[in-house]
């Protein structure tokens, strides 16, 4: 059953609900989510089936549109992202001011925030046509802000976006692409990238698209409501879990020593957790995860990559994680990020893109959600809290 608390709040009700594990801050009719029987429906179409049968931009269309598109609609939207792809030249300078060794996560929440610098026409958020560029352009650029983070971090020149590739292959053309050589991405790892960004679309009021709806609620410029979800995106807990599974499978170094950190992870007396293990919603197999996992063994069989040593770990961890008590009570299943991370690794990723690229596929889903507060009538949010201070108590008398 559902208490609307707004009758009960002239009554004196107060709820207390720390991580909002049972508190509704809006109505939404775009993602559903059942965590207890592992179901991801994006405006009713289940999550497996879109993997299986459409690609990032249908469902970007769908996820922000509520219908899937006509064969014409598609290619409409398609053509129209492709228009906005491009970063404006003076977006350069902005990359340049940032240290070479800075995370491409802090240039990413840097260089979209600035967005809001470059577009601050069309910025009338009542207006649902301008609040459609907006998107355009956000779900355009994003793969060619996180491609030239990653270009700056290494010191190759950027690569401008190409109009004859799709979205993923442009995606991995702009990030492993130099001027010197031609490069052709190869269509099994343009897929993989495509179904990462399609099971990372969008995943209801989760910490990142909440900031976003928190911050949007105020009225603050879109693309630094976008910013605020990348920020919060950032932390371990969240997008940067799957950066958090590689550097565990390097800390864990060796088959032998797993039993070691399977151990460590149950000791409730040390803070190490097993990263990709374990859902605040799914206490079930997530279904993303299940995807992922098949789309992992695709790219490993292609790139030759079945022995590899890290990814060996990764596999047996895995096997003992679903076979042992303390797992299987608390229902804590390897999560898509469990997957993903492994799948970029062997695509030639490094770790500290991983998140950067979770907020692309993300940003549709924001986005989406920030619409739809926009669609109708928006309240500013304001968390209540449980004051647990002092009392008054008056200056000390000097
Ligand atoms: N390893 C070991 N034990 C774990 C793990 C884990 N990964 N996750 C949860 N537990 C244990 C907790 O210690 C707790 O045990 P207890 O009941 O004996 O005290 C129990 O399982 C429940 O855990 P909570 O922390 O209450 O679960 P919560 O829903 O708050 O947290 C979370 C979910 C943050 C994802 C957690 O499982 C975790 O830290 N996992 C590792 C990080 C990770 O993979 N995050 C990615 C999430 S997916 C995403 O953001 C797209």
């Amino acid at each position: 059953d559902v208490i609307d608390v707004r009758s009960l709040v002239q009554e004196g009700v107060f709820t207390y609900d720390p991580g909002f594990v049972s508190t509704a801050a809006c109505e939404s009719a775009i993602t559903y989510i059942d965590g207890n029987q592992g179901v991801l429906l994006h405006r009713g179409y289940p999550i497996n089936q879109l993997a299986e049968n459409s690609d990032f931009l249908e469902v970007c269309y769908l996820l922000l549109n509520g219908e899937l598109p006509t064969d014409a609609q598609l290619e409409e939207y398609k053509a129209t992202i492709k228009n906005h792809s491009m970063l404006h030249d003076q977006m350069r300078n902005f990359f340049n001011g940032f240290r070479r060794d800075a995370h491409p996560m802090a240039i990413m929440c840097g260089v979209v925030g600035a967005l809001s610098a470059f577009y601050h026409d069309q910025m009338d958020i009542t207006n649902p046509k301008q609040r459609e560029i907006t998107g355009h352009r956000l779900i355009a650029k994003m793969p060619t802000i996180a491609a030239w983070c990653y270009k700056y971090s290494v010191g190759q020149p950027f690569m401008y976006p190409r109009n004859d590739l799709s979205y993923a292959e442009n995606f991995l053309y702009m990030m492993f692409g130099t001027p010197c050589e031609e490069y052709k991405p190869n269509p099994i790892l343009a897929k993989a990238m495509d179904k990462i960004f399609i099971l990372h679309a969008d995943h209801e009021q989760n910490a990142s698209t909440s900031t976003v709806r928190l911050a949007g609620s105020t009225g603050a410029n879109p693309y630094a409501c976008i910013a605020s979800g990348i920020a919060a995106l950032w932390g371990p807990a969240h997008g940067g879990a799957n950066e958090a599974v590689l550097d565990m499978l390097a800390e864990i170094g060796d088959e032998s020593e797993i039993e070691r950190f399977i151990e460590k992870a149950k000791d409730k007396n040390d803070p190490f957790r097993l990263m990709g293990f374990g859902h605040r919603v799914y206490k079930n197999f997530d279904p993303r995860a299940k995807v992922m996992r098949e789309t992992a063994h695709e790219v490993l069989k292609e790139l030759g990559m079945e022995d590899d040593p890290q990814l060996k770990i990764a596999q047996r961890l895995e096997q003992i994680a679903l076979e042992d008590d303390y797992f299987v009570e608390r229902k804590l299943y390897p999560n898509v990020d469990f997957y993903s991370g492994i799948i970029l690794k062997a695509i030639g990723i490094p770790t500290s893109m991983f998140t950067v690229i979770f907020a692309l596929s993300r940003t549709i889903g924001w986005f989406s959600h920030w619409n739809e507060m926009n669609s109708g009538a928006n309240r500013i949010g304001r968390p209540r809290q449980l004051y647990t201070g002092h009392t008054e108590r008056d200056y000390p008398k000097k």
